[in-house]
């Protein structure tokens, strides 16, 4: 055993200092959640109660098997934007007759379960991973359509969610869609592309066309139930397969058909693992408030892996990353992290030795991200760091084992590519409260543009307003900052939730215990040509 050490002092102000921030970001986090939540608030889930029906997060409830967790997934989608948090749906990984599953319920509570923008980059996320992990994925459905005023912004970029769960289907992951309520136009496609449909009686309501637009449409005059109600499917059209009595029942039957999918994971669960040896509410108190301190992330690591015990690979070299192996929840991981923000040659070439070495035996990284990007400067460029930190986003890019990544602080610049940012598709992104990404830091940012339009004042030979200069520098400091945060990033799904320190472990293990439903094989070979 190789047990990490600790020299976090936690009867030090300092830590008491960086863990009194952390509460108080933590705290806004969770005010977010709250309103998430609430969906469309107390007149809207009166009303869908006075319907007899459960809300969305209570369907999933009772779907899942009793005393199992809920990974939610990107439950802040849509914060900051004129749309409601949460986007109307909630998605997330749970598991149901033994068997994890990806879940997504329409919140019929927020204009009508309508989707919007926001709605739609949440859904097709939620296929992306089911597809990636190869996840079973039950759909529980009640929803208006398309928010219609948003229509131009979903409608056609909007097909994708059907071509997805019939490409599932075709890869031979599971399809179930449990109706409740309106699916309608569009939105029949999702019983339509499914493997497995139940619809609850009196309640689902699943066609093309409704009858107002029947009438317009060919004079006809219909009705709800013979158009597209539960028991008109069951028994005439053929779209469902079973037809409940309640949303209990159609519940109990969703739980049924998974039973029966014949359900194996391509690995199977480890032993029982050994939790770290120090204690996971001091994650609260290692960053610090102020990012350009550094901090050791041994520190972090402790805290999260299987009996704190770490090999590191390389400790005397590029040492501003630390790599090693290590096991979390019984699951082999190698781990990068950044140790002092920036990343130079060494640091590069070594993660992407490190990360061949994971593919070459099949283990899974996971990425701590806090890094102010690669070094610039005169001797950095002479010593060749673009195609130094070119190897390491090579080797991120094309590596083949499943990613995870968690934003701890700052990532920033290519750094955040190198170390698996959202477009380098790692398997599932978390942040902390802490964390903050942008092309690089606001002051940062804010002086490069003033030194950008000084300079082109001068070519032009007009004055510099100096105080206007100072003005702009401030505002374009604070709106990159506040674009920076991880409540608006979380809100632009650039990452799937910003969760609390103290959990890092537990959603970690429920990933890993996600990605090892699919096979995991490293790349062999199949990695770019690597510039030397
Ligand atoms: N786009 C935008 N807003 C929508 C919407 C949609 N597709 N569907 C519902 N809403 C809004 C309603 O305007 C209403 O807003 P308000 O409370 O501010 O007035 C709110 O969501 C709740 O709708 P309401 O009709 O009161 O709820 P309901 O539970 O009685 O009925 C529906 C829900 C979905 C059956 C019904 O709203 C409906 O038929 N919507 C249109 C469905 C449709 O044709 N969609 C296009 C398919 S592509």
């Amino acid at each position: 055993m190789t047990v990490l050490a600790t020299a976090l002092d936690t009867a030090d102000e300092a830590y008491a200092q960086r863990r009194t921030e952390m509460l108080a970001k933590l705290a806004e986090v969770e005010e977010a959640h709250g309103q998430a939540l609430a969906g469309g608030g107390e007149k809207y889930l009166t009303r869908h109660r006075g319907r007899g029906k459960l809300p969305a997060r209570e369907r999933i409830e009772l779907l899942l098997d009793p005393d199992t967790p809920f990974l939610e997934l990107s439950p802040l989608a849509a914060w900051g934007s004129d749309y409601a948090v949460g986007a109307a749906l909630v998605t997330g990984i749970g598991v149901v007759e033994g068997v994890e599953c990806l879940i997504t319920a329409n919140d019929p509570t927020v204009r009508g379960g309508a989707s919007n923008p926001w709605t739609l980059k949440k859904a097709l996320r939620a296929n992306e991973i089911a597809y990636a992990n190869r996840l079973p994925v039950i759909s529980l459905v009640e929803s208006g359509g398309a928010d219609l005023p948003s229509q131009k912004e979903i409608f056609i970029p909007g097909g994708a969610l059907f071509k997805d769960l019939t490409r599932l289907s075709a890869a031979g992951i599971p399809t179930v869609a449990v109706v409740f309520g309106n699916s309608t136009a569009g939105g029949a496609y999702v019983p339509g592309m499914s493997d497995h449909v139940i619809m609850v009686k009196e309640r689902a309501k699943v066609f093309l066309g409704g009858p107002p637009l029947v009438k317009m449409a060919t004079g006809e005059e219909s009705d709800d139930e013979s158009l597209g109600g539960a028991e008109m499917h069951a028994r005439v059209s053929g779209l469902a397969d079973h037809l409940a009595l309640d949303e209990p029942d159609a519940l109990r039957q969703a739980r049924r058909v998974v039973a029966r999918l014949n359900r194996r994971k391509a690995h199977p669960d480890p032993a029982p693992a050994p939790p770290p040896k120090y204690d996971a509410e001091e994650l609260l108190g290692i960053v610090p408030g102020d990012l350009k301190a550094p901090f050791d992330p041994g520190e972090v690591i402790a805290r999260i892996v299987d009996g704190s015990d770490f090999d590191a690979f390389k400790p005397l070299y590029g040492t501003s990353l630390t790599c090693g192996w290590a096991t979390l929840h019984g699951y082999p991981v190698g781990i990068l992290a950044n140790a002092r923000g920036v990343l130079f040659s060494e640091e590069s070439q070594k993660a992407a030795q490190f990360i061949q070495l994971a593919n070459q035996r099949d283990i899974p990284l996971l990425f701590l991200h806090n890094t102010t990007g690669y070094m610039v400067g005169k001797e950095y460029e002479q010593g060749g760091i673009i195609k130094h930190g070119a190897m390491m986003i090579n080797a991120v890019s094309n590596s083949k084992v499943p990613h995870l990544s968690v934003l701890m602080g700052a990532s920033y610049g290519a750094g955040h590519y190198g170390m698996c940012g959202r477009a380098y598709d790692p398997r599932f992104l978390f942040s902390w409260p802490t964390a903050k990404s942008a092309v690089m830091g606001p002051q940062q940012l804010a002086g490069v543009l003033s030194i950008v339009a000084r300079a082109s004042a001068a070519a032009k030979g007009q004055p510099y307003d100096d105080e206007a200069d100072a003005g702009l520098r401030a505002m374009v400091e604070q709106q990159i900052e506040a674009e920076s945060l991880p409540l608006f990033l979380s809100g632009r799904l650039y990452d799937d939730g910003v969760i609390d320190p103290r959990d890092t472990r537990t959603v970690l293990g429920l990933c890993l215990s996600a990605v090892h439903a699919a096979p995991v094989e490293g790349a062999r070979g199949g990695f770019g040509v690597f510039r030397m």
